[in-house]
């Protein structure tokens, strides 16, 4: 309890709501929580049953005593804007009730975008992995929590098993289990929704921090041990292939896995090795990896093949879940919950690292390789071993562990790649919805495959289409972190794929590059405070009605707002959301590649871009943070050093702006304040940006680019410029 007094105190600020909770009914009983500043949620009922199918609500008298069926319900405010409800019950199954208006939209739950939308409305399913499915197989991220957009959210703290219901009359859970507790989160104030993930990651757990490599660009292929070009003939040549193309285009990177196969045994999983014909010297060759400036990573799961170690050891302990055949492609998982097997995984695990591995790929969970219900606590546990070994090893941000089938608390322990996107425009649509979900659920370091995974029926014919793969890099560059797949028939930089291909992954792979100190600040962010890089368009602009069902655009950050072109051939309807900001009715956007043209926000445009563009804009009065942190693979720049770039967007009708920039240790405020009768523009920052000298300080105006002088202050330093004709005026 102590702890979360204490977040009480460090949260909320002056903008607290003054909330209250009261029982509106007995039979069945309710709870209202209303707050001053007019939301009202109603808890209808709460629900108990033998099996969740006939679990139905509940009566109690006024305290909680349960008259029907005995057990208690107790409800104390915890924060002051969180309603603590505690059910304990004597059914096996318990869950709880809440009223909808019908034109309420409900948010969370799952990564997976049903019917391609941010809401859940109309959707009914399990806090389960979604498998196979329209856009993409097994997009899992998933959390007990939703949102709604009358203003507040519900969190249910539990890895046990249950089933979620959205109607247009009432939303409700049920979950496997009789002691249930659960939450009922108020924005600190109207349509702040970024104060309901705050107050809700406060509760279970955020992300931690990763390497400057775990942003990427990565580079994998679903096969190394094939399609060999040139004088290549093992799986290690063929990552030098890669290192080479990369170097000799210029192409800035900082790591690559090693998906399945690529160890001995049954699919090649389960001896805690690599296979010695295609790797044979694996110490050496990760270590001449790094040389060259990438990290590298392999793919995990928790599923034992026949005749593996893996399996045999867990056939003579009885650690395998019961009833799944061996023999297939599947296979059963190990019960982690049971010390030994936990114990023995943690164990083999630890050779990877031993060999300079700096990471998982952390597969599958969700296949049937256990029961329904073990899909939750199981990946926890195998998110805490694949965490372990490598914080071992490497200490706590030293490496990157991701995975598709995360839950609630294991947040902390693995970032998210959104499984098997279709390799066509559905994919990517797809993708693009499920990373902003993904992130309303704070699990904000997020990747998708770049051009999709799933090439079938034909692995060649299926393969990404140069303009897919095109656009799809657009988007991994303004993702938290680009991972692309390269290799078996379809590489960038082989047949079929054209030279200008080669282009637009150069050019988006190095934005990516260059914008990694913009994400790395805004994913420390994350860390403290759970709003996500990648942010729904209601994160932002909460007062424009159409901000809360946008699937294919998102804020990037603070600063940034992206809206992907989703369809073939490049034509895309932009809608630029209205956000009243200081002074505006409708904070305006600059066009970033060009740095030209102005949107007013609330309005529409229509583009047509080639490949070599995306719609990405900044937003007025802003600040762009950029440069070279990591050098990653880049050896063909002689004496190599870190350096910035603060970019401004200075408007006159915006106050200050901040950029909250993380120098690795701690957040250096950079400020951009503007005075219209001076005609005067100032960027100011008073701590070390951990960069040797200065960084270039360029601001935007109606004039073009203008690099200003920058002084020396303090431990930071500011660049001032007079004169200046704002761009938005
Ligand atoms: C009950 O549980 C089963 C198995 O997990 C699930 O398929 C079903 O959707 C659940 N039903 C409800 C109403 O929760
Ligand atoms: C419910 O059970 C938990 C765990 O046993 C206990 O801490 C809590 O006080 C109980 N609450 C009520 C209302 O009985
Ligand atoms: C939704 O409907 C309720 C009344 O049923 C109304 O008070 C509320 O303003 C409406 N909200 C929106 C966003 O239209
Ligand atoms: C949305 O998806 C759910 C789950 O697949 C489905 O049952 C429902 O019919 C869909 N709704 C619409 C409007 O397409
Ligand atoms: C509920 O969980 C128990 C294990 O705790 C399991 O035996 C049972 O099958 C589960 N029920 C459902 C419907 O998932
Ligand atoms: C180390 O990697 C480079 C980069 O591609 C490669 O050319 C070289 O052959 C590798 N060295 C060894 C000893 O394998
Ligand atoms: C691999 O699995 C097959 C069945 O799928 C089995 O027949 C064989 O013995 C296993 N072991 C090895 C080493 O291939
Ligand atoms: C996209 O790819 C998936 C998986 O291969 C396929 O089922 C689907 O039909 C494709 N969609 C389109 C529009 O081609
Ligand atoms: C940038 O300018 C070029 C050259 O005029 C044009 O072809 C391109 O479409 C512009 N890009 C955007 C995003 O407006
Ligand atoms: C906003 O307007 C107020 C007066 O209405 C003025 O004092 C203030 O300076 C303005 N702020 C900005 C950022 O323009
Ligand atoms: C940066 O600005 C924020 C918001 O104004 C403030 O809370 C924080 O203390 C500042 N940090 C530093 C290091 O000055
Ligand atoms: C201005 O700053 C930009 C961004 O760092 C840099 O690319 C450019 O070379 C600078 N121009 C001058 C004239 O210094």
């Amino acid at each position: 309890m102590w702890l979360l007094l204490s977040l009480a105190c460090s949260l909320f600020g002056s903008a607290l709501s003054d909330i209250s909770v009261s029982v509106s009914g007995t039979t069945p009983f309710s709870l209202t929580v209303t707050s001053n500043q007019g939301v009202t949620v109603i808890n209808k009922a709460i629900l108990g049953g033998g099996t969740n199918n006939t679990a139905s609500p509940v009566s109690a008298s006024n305290d909680g005593v349960v008259s029907n069926s005995g057990g208690l319900i107790d409800w104390s405010l915890i924060q002051p804007n969180v309603v603590k409800i505690q059910y304990n019950s004597t059914f096996a199954f318990s869950g709880a009730q809440f009223a909808a208006e019908p034109n309420e939209s409900f948010y969370g739950v799952w990564e997976y975008p049903w019917n391609d939308s941010l809401t859940n409305n109309g959707v009914e399913f399990d806090l389960k992995g979604v498998g196979n499915s329209v856009g993409v197989n097994w997009d899992n991220a998933r959390a007990p929590a939703f949102y709604s957009s009358a203003g507040y959210g519900v969190y249910a703290d539990t890895l046990d098993m249950g089933s979620f219901q959205f109607s247009s009359s009432q939303t409700q859970f049920i979950f496997n289990t009789s002691g249930l507790t659960y939450y009922i989160i108020l924005a600190t104030t109207p349509g702040d929704y970024k104060s309901i993930i705050e107050t809700y990651t406060g509760l279970s757990a955020r992300i931690t921090m990763p390497p400057d490599s775990g942003y990427g660009p990565t580079f994998w292929s679903d096969n190394f041990e094939a399609d060999f070009h040139g004088s290549v003939s093992n799986a290690q040549q063929n990552y030098y292939d890669v290192v080479d193309h990369l170097y000799y285009n210029r192409i800035h990177a900082t790591s690559m896995f090693a998906d399945r196969p690529y160890g001995t045994g049954n699919y090649s999983w389960g001896d805690f090795d690599f296979d010695p014909t295609y790797y044979p010297t694996p110490k050496q060759f990760i270590a001449n990896l790094s040389t060259w400036g990438f990290d590298f990573q392999v793919w995990a799961a928790n599923r034992a093949f026949l005749d593996t170690e893996l399996y045999n050891a867990s056939v003579a302990g009885g650690w395998l879940f019961p009833g799944i055949n061996p023999e297939y492609f599947l296979g059963p998982a190990l019960n982690l919950s049971i010390p030994a097997a936990y114990e023995y995984f943690l164990n083999q695990m630890a050779y990877f690292p031993s060999v300079g591995v700096k990471g998982f790929k952390i597969d599958r969970g969700e296949e049937g390789e256990m029961p329904v219900w073990e899909q939750n606590t199981q990946m926890r546990l195998f998110e805490q071993i694949c965490e372990t070994v490598m914080v071992n090893k490497w200490g706590k941000s030293g490496f990157y562990n991701f995975a598709r089938s995360v839950v609630d608390r294991s947040r902390s322990l693995a970032n998210v790649w959104n499984g098997d996107s279709h390799a066509n425009f559905t994919g990517l649509r797809y993708s693009i919805a499920s990373g902003i979900r993904a992130s309303l659920l704070g699990f904000s370091t997020w990747s998708s495959d770049t051009g999709g995974y799933i090439r079938s029926p034909n692995l060649v014919a299926d393969q990404p289409t140069p303009e897919l793969w095109a656009r799809w890099m657009h988007f991994s560059s303004y993702s938290p972190v680009y991972e692309i797949m390269v290799g078996t028939n379809h590489t960038p930089w082989y047949p079929p794929y054209p030279a200008r291909l080669v282009s637009v992954l150069r050019a988006t792979a190095n934005e990516h590059h260059a914008l990694v100190p913009y994400i790395k600040s805004f994913t420390y962010q994350a860390t403290q405070t759970g709003i996500p890089v990648m942010r729904a368009l209601f994160l932002e602009a909460p007062d424009d009605p159409t901000a809360y069902d946008t699937s294919d655009a998102y804020f990037f950050g603070d600063s940034f707002f992206v809206a992907p072109i989703v369809h073939e051939g490049g034509m895309r309807n932009v809608y630029f959301p209205k956000h009243a900001a200081g002074n505006h009715t409708a904070r305006a956007y600059l066009e970033y590649y060009n740095k030209t043209s102005v949107y007013q926000g609330g309005l529409s445009a229509a583009l047509n871009l080639e490949w070599e563009y995306s719609p990405v804009y900044v937003r007025e009065g802003s600040i762009v943070v950029r440069g070279d942190i990591n050098q990653g693979n880049n050896k063909w720049t002689q004496n190599w050093q870190p350096s910035l770039a603060i970019e401004a967007f200075p408007s006159y009708n915006y106050g200050t702006a901040r950029f909250p920039y993380y120098n690795g240790m701690e957040v250096v405020n950079i400020t951009l304040s503007s005075q219209a009768k001076l005609n005067t523009v100032l960027v100011q920052w008073d701590g070390s940006l951990g960069i040797p000298g200065q960084p270039q300080v360029v601001f935007y105006g109606k004039g073009g680019a203008q690099n200003a002088t920058v002084k020396v202050l303090g431990a930071g330093g500011s660049a001032q410029v007079t004169g200046f004709q704002s761009i938005f005026s």
